[in-house]
């Protein structure tokens, strides 16, 4: 515990649900150091849990922000159904030693009258936001939103959301945001599968389905380690796995370079495979870096 917390651990928790308290308190956790912020969709896994003791590692203070930001879900997608669980996760949150809950409602994120958002450029294209259309669009604005609105010194990002690292640390570059941008590794189930909110959706079937990712990306990296190197052949074998043993509908596999989103024909230099399946209704993204 920092010299600045003030009761144990499993009570110090504050919620805050609008920016008027959020500007009030804010003063206070700016006076006892650093600030990091983990920004979230609620529904919290370990994955999220990790990017707070890493928050809670390298700054005096942690704010978790709760907000289920409808412009980053496109028309069909599964809004509506997201899995919303506050009181869930505060529990988890306090007994992690989180220091403050920013959980706005709608109406004091998107004001009445807002119209302005974030053009997210060529990292934004491919892959997630080929297949999503306007999602960066939507996650870039809510994630300036909540910069500005909870002016942090570090912000923590898992790399299962790999593009969206990128496109975040892209804005961060392009309006000079004074803010570090941290990328945590990807939390695994024992079996392999990545935590995701979005694996409350499996049934028992879809659940054993999924596995197939993390299959699939384990075959690429074995493929490369014994001397495959094309990206066709490699991309093909994961397709392959995802399709026959997995059953899942394939949006895509692609092979891009580590740090960017250009994907590559040879695998001459650390690369990520990243793939993006539906098993049943539930869509799934994960990838695994290779080659290096
Ligand atoms: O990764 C997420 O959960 C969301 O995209 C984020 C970054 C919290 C923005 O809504």
């Amino acid at each position: 515990m920092t010299p600045f917390s003030y009761g144990p651990m499993t009570e110090s928790l504050r919620l805050v649900q609008s920016r008027e308290d959020l500007n009030t308190n804010w003063s206070e956790l700016r006076a006892r150091g650093a600030i990091g912020l983990v920004p979230t969709m609620g529904a919290l896994h370990e994955g999220h849990l990790q990017l707070v003791d890493a928050s809670r590692r390298a700054c005096e203070t942690t704010v978790v922000t709760i907000f289920v930001n409808p412009t980053q879900f496109g028309p069909g997608e599964d809004l509506q159904r997201y899995p919303r669980d506050l009181d869930g996760d505060l529990a988890k949150l306090r007994a992690r030693g989180v220091d403050m809950v920013f959980a706005p409602s709608l109406v004091d994120v998107y004001r009445p009258g807002h119209e302005t958002f974030v053009e997210v450029g060529p990292v934004a294209a491919p892959m997630e936001g080929a297949c999503r259309p306007g999602h960066f669009r939507g996650v870039a604005t809510i994630v300036l939103k909540l910069f500005q609105l909870a002016p942090a010194d570090k912000a923590f990002f898992g790399r299962k959301d790999y593009q969206q690292t990128l496109v975040i640390k892209q804005m961060v570059h392009d309006f000079d945001l004074r803010i570090g941008i941290e990328v945590c590794p990807i939390v695994r189930e024992d079996d392999g599968l990545a935590m995701s909110s979005r694996n409350a959706y499996l049934d028992r079937d879809e659940r054993q389905r999924a596995l197939s990712l993390w299959r699939g990306l384990q075959l690429a990296e074995q493929m490369c380690a014994a001397g495959h190197r094309d990206a066709a052949e490699l991309k093909a074998a994961v397709r392959r796995e995802l399709e026959e043993s997995g059953r899942a509908e394939v949006e895509y596999v692609e092979i891009v370079r580590d740090g960017t989103v250009s994907p590559v024909t040879l695998v001459d230099e650390p690369a990520v495979v990243c793939i993006a399946v539906r098993i049943g209704a539930t869509r799934l993204i994960d990838n695994h870096k290779i080659g290096s």
